[in-house]
């Protein structure tokens, strides 16, 4: 494949790659583990996240991007190595590669993500802001003179643009997002049942229960976890109504950062965001109740894009058309 791009949206929970021509071709947790006695890395991605809480003490599982910037740089390079050489047979045929980054990330730290690509066997790398990906992967012509505002909630990061004219007019980046819920549950679960659960628990009550709007019909689950005051396992039932407050209490933040970026938008764009509504994309959206929650507190409408996880990636593999946007390293 002479000349192949790729998109890849190396998130701070999962790592997307699209090439052009093929759409999707990989879908994986951004997770390493490696030996910390031998420096060796055991496993990447999917075989990595399964072992995520049930490691020994040499074995360390880590996520080499903290809120979608390179923590690791040298584990960056590795997983970013392995995602490529599962796509593609770049050793032939180095790929372009097209990254998407935060908003607020400075240049220092635009530079490592795409150096981290380049050393992984990248022919070229380009960057570009995550706010800006997510709208041309939703389908926005970003190049009218009319205002679109994208909220991106991820897993580190909520990204929020206001997008005209090829730029981004305001934006913000928070590091709340759909990780953030997780935290809440754990913190909620220690003080209100004495129960210590791990992320993935957490992640799992979000996603079945978790609901940031009160549901007609309430939903439980029975989590497990260690009884901090025995020190035993033990199983606590929790509900989608006891959640509400917690969940509602971090959803607010990200609605106060989409509150602030309409505040700072000309009356035009203002407009414009009344008439269409906000795109809203990224894992941690997918929580129940956020699109009502925006529309509650905000009185913007919201639209969900299909398959809200992938835009971002389909924006950065559908970028190269507008190289004058691009971060070029
Ligand atoms: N059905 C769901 N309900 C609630 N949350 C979900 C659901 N599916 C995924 N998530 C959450 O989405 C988040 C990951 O989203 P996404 O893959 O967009 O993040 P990312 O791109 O890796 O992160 P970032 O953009 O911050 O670097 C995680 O917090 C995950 O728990
Ligand atoms: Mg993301």
């Amino acid at each position: 494949m002479p000349g192949a791009t790729i998109g890849l949206d190396l998130g701070t929970s999962t790592v997307l790659v699209y090439m052009a021509g093929k759409g999707i071709v990989l879908r994986e947790p951004s997770v390493v583990a490696f030996d910390v006695e031998t420096g060796e890395i055991v496993s990447i991605g999917y075989e990595a996240f399964k072992m995520l809480g049930r490691t020994s003490s040499r074995i360390v599982v880590t996520h080499p991007l903290e809120n979608g910037v390179v923590a690791d740089f040298e584990l960056t390079r590795e997983m970013i190595r392995y995602f490529l050489q599962k796509v593609c047979e770049y050793k032939v045929f180095k790929p372009k590669v097209i990254i998407s980054v935060p908003n607020y990330v400075t240049i220092v730290e635009k530079r490592a993500v795409a150096d981290a690509a380049k050393e992984a066997g990248a022919r070229k790398t380009y960057v570009i802001e995550e706010a800006l990906a997510a709208a041309i992967g939703a389908g926005v012509d970003i190049s009218a003179p009319h205002g679109c505002c994208v909220v991106d909630v991820g897993g580190g990061t909520t990204d929020i643009g206001i997008i005209s004219l090829n730029g981004i007019a305001v934006s913000s980046s928070i590091k709340v997002a759909g990780n953030t819920f997780d935290d809440e549950i754990i913190r909620y679960l220690r003080s209100k049942h004495n129960v210590l659960v791990g992320e993935r628990t957490a992640e799992k009550i979000k996603t079945e229960i978790g609901s940031l709007v009160p549901l007609d019909t309430e939903l439980k689950t029975v989590a497990k976890g260690r009884n901090l005051l025995t020190g035993l396992p033990q199983s606590v039932e929790v509900s989608s109504t006891e959640l509400l407050e917690p969940l509602r209490a971090v959803a607010m933040q990200i609605v106060e950062a989409i509150k602030d970026v309409l505040e700072q938008a000309t009356p035009e764009l203002i407009c414009d965001l009344f008439e269409d509504g906000l795109v809203l994309t990224g894992g941690g959206s997918l929580i129940k109740g956020m699109p009502e929650l925006i529309l509650q507190e905000t009185g913007v409408s919201v639209r969900v894009p299909e398959d809200p996880v992938a835009c971002v990636v389909k924006g950065t593999g559908m970028a190269l058309k507008y190289a004058d946007l691009l971060f070029e390293e």
